[in-house]
């Protein structure tokens, strides 16, 4: 029996066992009394830092899902834990442990940093435990490190910036500077933006990688209003995408130097940047002005009970509660159903505020990727940049 439980399972059945014998060694008549099934969800997320708004948003658009199906999944009551994950790597693998071992949790969800989210995957595959990663872009997490429990319900780092080379492009721009924090998504990000840039004859003149998460921008800019630039393409997230739109503005650079990026750059902080995020050009798998009946509803729902921006964060975690439901739905709730569970989730078609998208074999979105300009305080959807784009997987073993 133990076998096929999970751990998690396996834990709080010892617990209401013990409590059982506990009942009967005082006397008491023995009534069985059914607990609601529960269902526990940790929360690997980051509440302070840089990235904290994002962890915040992530928390949130779960919590709205789980309220839009009636505070449960698969049937069970939901209960979450949360752990800040303070996105710093080195306590990446304590932190999951601590969900995982400790809290014995069913679910994880996790993380917003890429190499807090390859530390955490590691435990987790470990384990067994089924993760859904709702942002995190680490190639390696649906590569190398790809597993039949662990699914990713937002982007690649490559796949996210291989439509930014022909955007640049496209806009006739052939000399870049690029600009991003030295760290796994920072570096993935740019490598897939030069792969798709220079096979299409552009130039990347110079790149300033700073230590994530410093935020001391000026020398940079500095530096780019001498080079001069056709244009410069940047990821930077949170926080540090705040300071970085208001630096490059009041360093006099915008509308000079046209700014470009994958739409982390601009997503969850357009409210905040105001005039100075005008005119920054960005590719993304969602934008918030999206004409489609799920996001309107969406954005509106979320607005209300968040008091926040809808962003692209909210809809990859709305989407992550959408895919565990619909698992679960299929195996009426049994956690324990692990191969048919899985089979589900791989199969499943999200409905998604971005538009529908299924998983490739690696457990990661195929998806449009919208061109996108701040305009009037919106991002105004310009086209299609690519579609049906799909992460090459490359040593992807599962
Ligand atoms: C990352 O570390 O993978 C990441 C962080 C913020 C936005 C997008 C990606």
């Amino acid at each position: 029996m133990f076998e096929q439980m999970p751990r998690g399972s396996r834990r709080r059945f010892l617990a209401t066992a013990a409590a059982a014998a506990g009942v009967a060694a005082v006397g008491l008549p023995r009534v069985a009394i059914a607990a609601p099934p529960r269902l526990k969800i940790g929360l690997m997320l980051p509440f302070s830092g840089t990235y904290a708004i994002h962890g915040e948003t992530v928390a949130d658009a779960i919590k709205l899902r789980v309220a839009e199906l009636g505070g449960k999944l698969g049937g069970a009551e939901v209960e979450f834990v949360r752990v800040d994950d303070e996105s710093s790597p080195p306590k990446a693998k304590d932190n999951a442990a601590k969900l995982i071992v400790k809290e014995g949790v069913d679910v994880l969800i996790g993380t917003i940093h890429s190499g807090v989210a390859e530390a955490m995957v590691q435990v987790a595959r470990e384990e067994g435990t089924l993760t859904l990663v709702p942002n995190a872009g680490s190639n390696r997490i649906t590569r190398a490190l790809c597993a039949p429990n662990i699914f990713r319900t937002s982007f690649s780092n490559w796949q996210a910036n291989q439509p930014g080379g022909p955007m640049v492009l496209d806009a006739g721009h052939r000399n870049v500077v690029l600009m991003s924090w030295n760290y796994a998504a920072g570096k993935e990000m740019m490598e897939g933006f030069r792969e798709s840039f220079t096979a299409g004859g552009g130039t990347v003149v110079k790149e300033f990688m700073p230590d994530f998460p410093k935020d001391e921008f000026q020398p940079y800019l500095t530096e780019i209003a001498a080079l001069k630039p056709d244009a410069v393409y940047a990821f930077y997230s949170g926080g540090g995408a705040l300071k970085f739109i208001k630096d490059y503005a009041a360093a006099g650079l915008q509308g000079k130097i046209p700014l470009y990026g994958p739409g982390f750059l601009t997503d969850g902080v357009l409210n905040a940047a105001g005039p100075a995020a005008e005119g920054i050009t960005t590719v993304l798998h969602y934008a918030s002005t999206l004409d489609n009946p799920i996001n309107k509803k969406f954005r509106a729902d979320f607005e209300k009970t968040s008091g926040r921006e809808v962003d692209v964060f909210a809809v990859q975690a709305y989407d992550a509660a959408s895919l565990l439901a619909q698992g679960l739905a299929a195996v009426e709730g049994d956690i324990k159903a692990r191969k048919a569970l899985f089979a589900a989730m791989e199969k499943a078609e999200i409905d998604s505020p971005r538009g529908k998208f299924r998983f490739s074999r690696a457990h990661n979105p195929i998806q449009d990727f919208y061109l996108r300009r701040v305009e009037n305080g919106e991002e105004k959807v310009l086209g299609i940049a690519a579609k049906a784009v799909e992460d090459p997987a490359t040593g992807c073993k599962a």
